[in-house]
């Protein structure tokens, strides 16, 4: 039994209303405002796939992976409990903020915060971006994907492979640049679902808990003009443009409220779940993608 997709992500930030901005004006998200002041970015037809929340430090909070029924989700819930993970029921309160009907929330073995949950609300409001961007890779593929800290690297892919079902789909290594320092690895996996990879684990410790976040949009203008947008408002890019070599995404990185990285892309691979085997790479790009590091 594994996770479907990944559904939606939690930031944590200093001023949440900065994302609200950045979404509508940037990304071409809808963004709306709950009662506790939390934003949630709206890319579908699901309420949001990113949810703001107030909190000292720009950091990622936590991943939440969909599961299809409540067999799926309480077999999950089971293995966690059985191998002595610390697993957190979630409140009515808190699952009616998430527009859930049941979630837990936990963390891996490398300190992220992670949730499953079954059942999305849905308000039935249809995603129209203020900027005309129409539309984002989501569906069967969930919200796009998020790159994690794991210093402890094969300790946490283990976690998430026989835990949550993730299964790799390429593993990474290239030097870290200046002499003399680490060889960065990043081990990339898929759920149960064609986007190439939904998580991927860095392997080297980020304050942030955040190394980017992807959302993929489904034409190659759409990059473009947010690019546009980014250069426009002199907002600082993380990377150029350029094509990635293991997910082939034609994407740009650009930082967000609170120095968080956020990934636009296009063309996204889209891998065959009975037949894909897992690669091994030392190469992170076929162009561009020029990394600019805070
Ligand atoms: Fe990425």
């Amino acid at each position: 039994m594994a996770v479907s997709r990944l559904g939606y992500i939690i930031l944590g930030t200093q001023n949440p209303s900065d994302w609200e901005t950045f979404g509508r004006d940037i990304l071409g998200t809808m963004a709306h405002v709950n009662d506790s002041g939390d934003v949630g970015l709206k890319i579908d037809d699901h309420p949001f796939r990113i949810l703001v929340s107030e909190s000292a430090q720009d950091s990622l909070l936590s991943t939440a992976w969909e599961v299809d029924d409540l067999d799926a989700y309480e077999s999950i819930l089971k293995r966690l409990s059985d191998g002595r993970a610390e697993v957190e029921l979630g409140t009515d309160a808190d699952a009616a903020k998430r527009c859930v009907s049941q979630f837990f929330r936990s963390t891996d073995p490398a300190g992220n915060g992670f949730e499953v949950y079954h059942t999305r609300t849905n308000t039935g409001e249809p995603f129209r971006s203020a900027l005309d961007v129409p539309e984002f890779v989501t569906g069967e593929m969930g919200m796009g994907h998020v790159v994690v800290p794991a210093p402890n690297l094969d300790e946490t892919r283990t976690f998430y492979e026989t835990m949550l079902g993730l299964r790799l789909s390429d593993d990474l290594t290239m030097p870290g640049g200046p002499e003399g320092a680490p060889d960065i690895r990043i081990y990339f996996f898929h759920a149960e679902n064609p986007r190439h990879h939904s998580l991927a684990l860095f392997n080297q410790p980020v304050p942030s808990k955040i190394v980017h976040f992807m959302l993929e949009v489904s034409n190659v203008d759409e990059v473009g003009k947010c690019l546009d947008r980014v250069n426009a408002a002199d907002i600082p890019l993380m990377a150029t443009l350029g094509r990635h070599c293991n997910d082939n995404m034609l994407s740009f990185y650009a930082f967000g409220p609170g120095q968080i990285p956020v990934e636009y892309g296009f063309d996204g691979y889209q891998l065959d779940l009975e037949t894909f085997e897992p690669t091994v790479s030392t190469k992170g790009d076929h162009w561009g993608h020029v990394y600019n590091m805070p």
